[in-house]
């Protein structure tokens, strides 16, 4: 047996979210992963994807989670995981072809998601995109009542956490100088966000 840690989540959702990652990455380029958590959808997509350099990360002590996964696939382009909070004022990367997480907003503090895309801002180069997966309501509303109860659920374990709304996200992105390209409906009732960085 393995000692992987594992995501069945994780596991369903990869291959329709790389389905839209072909879509959306650039040909090639250096993409940083938010909150790489097991290292699947790392593994998963810098396999599908040999042109990309993948660089995960993810909160200071949690970075090297993902190891299992990376040492088994042994990939020259999966770059070592880096420790990366989104709070921290500097970011131990400092430009990127492309940004990607994955349920992350639901679990970061509302403070902390302003810090996301703060800095994501910061290290995308113009025009290139932020690919956000996840759970997230729509003009004030679950899309479902899974994710309604879901959303209960985080609250009742940290009141900082919960479902975003694309309304909030997109008024935030907009102060950093970033616009959503595209909502995409995804399978479990989660969506694809693509931001794209305005020029200038
Ligand atoms: C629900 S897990 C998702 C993991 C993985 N992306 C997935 O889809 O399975 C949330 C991830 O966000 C990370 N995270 C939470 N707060 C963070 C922060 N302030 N900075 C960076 N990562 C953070 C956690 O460490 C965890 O890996």
């Amino acid at each position: 047996m393995t000692d992987k840690p594992f995501s069945q989540a994780c596991e369903n959702n990869k291959h329709p979210i790389l389905a839209q990652l072909r879509r959306w990455l650039p040909e090639a380029g250096l993409v940083l992963e938010i909150g790489t958590g097991t290292g699947q959808h790392a593994v998963c997509f810098a396999e599908a994807l040999p042109t990309l350099t993948w660089q995960p990360s993810d909160q200071p002590g949690a970075e090297a989670y993902c190891l299992p996964w990376l040492a088994e696939a042994n990939r020259d382009n999966i770059r070592p995981p880096l420790a990366l909070d989104v709070s921290a004022s500097s970011w131990p990367v400092t430009a990127a072809a492309a940004v990607f997480s994955a349920n992350t907003a639901h679990i970061m503090a509302w403070p902390e998601v302003e810090a996301m895309f703060r800095g994501v801002a910061r290290l995308l180069v113009p025009a290139s995109v932020f690919c956000l997966y996840g759970p997230f309501n729509v003009h004030g509303h679950f899309t479902s009542a899974s994710n309604q109860a879901f959303d209960q659920y985080l609250r009742s374990q940290k009141a900082s956490m919960g479902i975003r709304d694309i309304d909030d996200l997109t008024a935030l992105a907009s102060k950093v100088g970033m616009v959503l390209e595209q909502d995409i409906e995804m399978p479990a009732n989660n969506r694809l966000l693509v931001w794209r960085r305005l020029d200038g």
